[in-house]
């Protein structure tokens, strides 16, 4: 069964940024694009654990801040080395000034 969890509000992620959200021992990163959008995936990099919160949003791109391995945040496609392990994605919805994110 998969739950709805509040993560953020809408105003806690800066436009092309990303933040990290703890919930149940597990971490995600919350991500705001610059068309004012807002995804989630895992917190961790794939290739190895860096928190992907302290890298760089560029376009709908995360770069892990460790080795500079990119992402696509929206469909969580890696876009090639180091890493080659796509990144999970979560529904995200907003509702009353509140990013909910779907977990499994
Ligand atoms: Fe992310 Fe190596 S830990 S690219």
């Amino acid at each position: 069964m998969a739950d709805w969890v509040e993560a953020c509000g809408v105003d806690d992620v800066e436009e092309e940024d990303v933040i990290r959200f703890d919930h149940g021992g597990r971490t995600f990163a919350i991500y705001r694009s610059p068309d004012d959008e807002y995804f989630a995936t895992d917190g961790y990099c794939t290739h190895e654990k860096a928190h992907l919160a302290d890298g760089l949003v560029m376009d709908d791109i995360i770069e892990c801040p460790k080795h500079n391995g990119r992402f696509n945040y929206k469909t969580g496609a890696a876009k090639g080395a180091p890493v080659c392990v796509n990144l999970a994605t979560y529904p995200v919805k907003v509702e009353a000034g509140k990013v909910m994110i779907q977990i499994g």
